[in-house]
Order: C-alpha cells, then structure tokens, then sequence
C-alpha cells in the first residue's frame, strides 16, 4: 500500500472512533492533526487531549492505527490545549498560571536520535541524575552512541557528573551556528545549564524551559545518536509536562527512593507520563538497602519492595533497586559515573542490570 493509501485508511479509523461524551469521530472533533506516513509505515501525527477528554481515547486512537495493515509504528504527539498551574513537584514551587507557554508539538527536533528516554521522579534527591548519568554510561560501555541532556535547570550537574567543566563551543556560519556538546566517557552531554546565567533567579527558569527548549536541541550538533537520556527537573507539574512533550519521549524511568514510595509524588509521575501517552519504561527505587563497604552484602536499613510493589499496583515494569554505596558518593569525586569508576560496585552492578533492560525494552539492536 502506498503511504498515501496508508494515511487514508488511518484517517478512516480515527474517524470511525468516537468520542464517548460528545459523540463525534474523533477526526470531525479536531482531534487529530498533521498525520504523516512514510513509505515504511511509520505514522505519527498531533493527538489534541483537552481537559475533559478521557486519556484513554489516545489509547484508543493508538490500538485502532496499529491495528491497521501495513502500520509499522504510531507515535503520538498529545497535545495539551491549556495547562493549570503547577500542582505540586519541583523545588521552586507552583509556577503563575499562564507563565507557561502552551507547547508547540515539535516532530523531528531530534530527527538524529533513534530513542530518547526521560529519567524523572516526583520529588528532588532521589538520584534522578545519578541515574541518569550511569543509565547513559552504561549504553556507552555496550557499544551505543549516546547523548545525555540535562534539563534540570533547577540544579544542573550532569556536566560535574561526568567530570566536565567547560562552556561547550560554538561552530558553523552565522545565522547557522551549532553548540557542540561536550564529550566525556563516550557520552555527548549538553546541558541547559549553560544556556542560563548564574545568577539567574529560578522563578524565571520555569518559563524558560519550555520556550527556548526546541531551539536550544535544534542546534545542538547531536549528529546520530541511539539512545538520548534526558535527565529531568523534578516534579509533575507544567514545566515538566512541556519538557515531555517537545521533546517527543520514546519512554520514562521514573525514580524513587523506598520512603517516597509512599508519598503519592511517584504516581503522579506516572500519570503525568500515561496521559500524554509516554510509555513508563519502569520503575527504579534507589537507596534501596546498604551495599556493605567490606563485603558485596546489601543491607536492608530503610525497608525495601516498595517500589516493586508500586509498580505491580500501578501495572509498570519495575527495573530494579540500587543500593546506598559509598561508590555512588566517591564518583562524584572521580568525575565518572559509577559504572566506570567503580564497575564491581554493588549499586554499579544493579544499574548496569538495569540497562540491559531498558536495552532490551527499546527493542533489540535498536538501542
Ligand atoms: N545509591 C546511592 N548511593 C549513595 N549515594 C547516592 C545514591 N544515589 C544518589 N546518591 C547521592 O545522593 C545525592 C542526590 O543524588 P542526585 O543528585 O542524583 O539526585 P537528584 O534526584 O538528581 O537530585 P536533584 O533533585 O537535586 O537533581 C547525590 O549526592 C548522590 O551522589
Ligand atoms: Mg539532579
């Protein structure tokens, strides 16, 4: 089938879905925007949610276009018409209603990357850059090219992580220039830290994530990457629901330690991602017991399990637990996240369990 016959059968199903309150096919509502096709059967178009639509119509818009011969993937840009103020999450608190802009769906920003995972939690100092810095590490050490954003405009510390501390450099012509991100331990890292002036207050960083984000990654010079790990600001509110959706996620690994399991920010989370139709890759729950300095004995001090227990409940996957270790404190240090400085550690094993996971869930050999 031609991908215009293709695009034509798409839009019959869409239009033969209806909305349960107000009865319309979805297409005739002005739910479904710019559908592209290409010749390999890869569809993707804008999905318009607004406030009192049920999420579940994305799922079910997705099940009615994958049912379709000849679709060899769907992906879904969910846009969001009008955002309510910050519910909760990050440290600076609620954002002012309507100081952030509505986000443009931005297909192709990242038209290089082959995956792009967000690393996120509901709540700051759980580990999410942790995390993310040895999640990205670890994909390097098994052979992928891989970037690493840091999109915690709050505290951005990927580039200290990895043991860098230069202002990136700009090539290219003018009116065409590139940022060159920087490069340590086989990882390009880049990170809107740079793009902000120190002294900046942080009530007006929230705004600034969503408005300068896209053009910030257009002229990074990622070149061809397999997989971009994102390492986000904490919280679920605005900031974080644009960041997703600009950036267009492939999935989520959501973070949390065993004491915040409980406190509702890590569901939140999950949610935040199912409604704008982010698959959740998985659960992990970090400081999750205590690696024993003189043995490879993990001790359980806090309690343990919630996080499997959370993701069973909330019908995830649940990725695995790191343990509390002085190898975890000493990278920082060593400028190297702790799968290369310290590989035989016990949280170093655990994290690099976890990514032959995630390198199995992004499909094998994609990765
Ligand atoms: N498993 C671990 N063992 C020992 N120390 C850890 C572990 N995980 C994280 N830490 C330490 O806890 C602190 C917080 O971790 P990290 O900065 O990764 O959290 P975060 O969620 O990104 O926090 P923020 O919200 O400030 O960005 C860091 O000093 C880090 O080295
Ligand atoms: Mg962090």
């Amino acid at each position: 089938m031609s991908s215009e016959d293709l695009r034509r059968s798409i839009m019959a199903a869409l239009a033969r879905l209806r909305h349960p309150v107000s009865g319309r096919d979805l297409v005739a509502g002005g739910h479904v925007q710019n559908l592209e096709v290409d010749e390999k059967g890869a569809a993707r178009f804008q999905f318009l949610l607004r406030p009192e639509d049920p999420g579940d119509l994305v799922k079910e818009a997705r099940a009615a276009v994958e049912a379709i011969d000849g679709v060899t993937s769907v992906k879904i840009n969910v846009q969001l018409p009008q955002m309510t103020p910050s519910g909760g999450g990050g440290r600076q608190g609620g954002l002012q209603p309507g100081s952030v802009p509505a986000p443009t769906p931005q297909p192709g920003v990242l038209s290089g990357v082959r995956h792009v995972i967000a690393v996120s939690s509901g709540k700051g100092g759980v580990g999410k850059s942790m995390v993310a810095a040895n999640v990205a590490a670890a994909f390097a050490q098994r052979g992928h090219r891989v970037g690493l954003m840091d999109a915690d405009i709050y505290g951005p510390n990927i580039p200290l992580m990895f043991g860098v501390q230069r202002r990136p450099s700009v090539t290219g012509e003018k009116g065409k220039e590139l940022i060159e991100p920087l490069e340590a331990h086989g990882v390009k890292l880049m990170s809107l830290g740079f793009l902000l002036e120190e002294d900046q207050p942080a009530i007006m960083r929230g705004p600034l994530i969503s408005g300068i984000l896209k053009q910030f990654l257009e002229q990074v010079d990622w070149g061809d990457l397999d997989v971009m790990v994102v390492d986000m600001p904490p919280g679920t509110g605005d900031a974080q629901l644009s960041l997703v959706q600009t950036i267009d996620l492939d999935g989520a690994v959501m973070v949390t330690t065993p004491q915040q399991v409980a406190t509702g920010d890590v569901r939140r989370g999950i949610r935040m991602f199912e409604r704008v139709n982010t698959r959740v890759l998985g659960i992990v729950e970090n400081m999750s017991g205590m690696a024993c300095p003189h043995c490879a004995e993990v001790v359980d001090v806090f309690g343990s399990g919630g996080g499997e227990k959370l993701a069973a409940e909330m019908d995830v996957p649940f990725l695995g637990r790191v343990p509390l270790d002085p190898a975890v404190a000493s990278a920082g240090d060593a400028g190297a996240p702790t799968v290369i400085s310290a590989p035989r550690s016990a949280a170093a094993a655990a994290l690099d369990a976890i990514v032959a996971t995630l390198e199995e869930k992004l499909g094998a050999g994609a990765a």
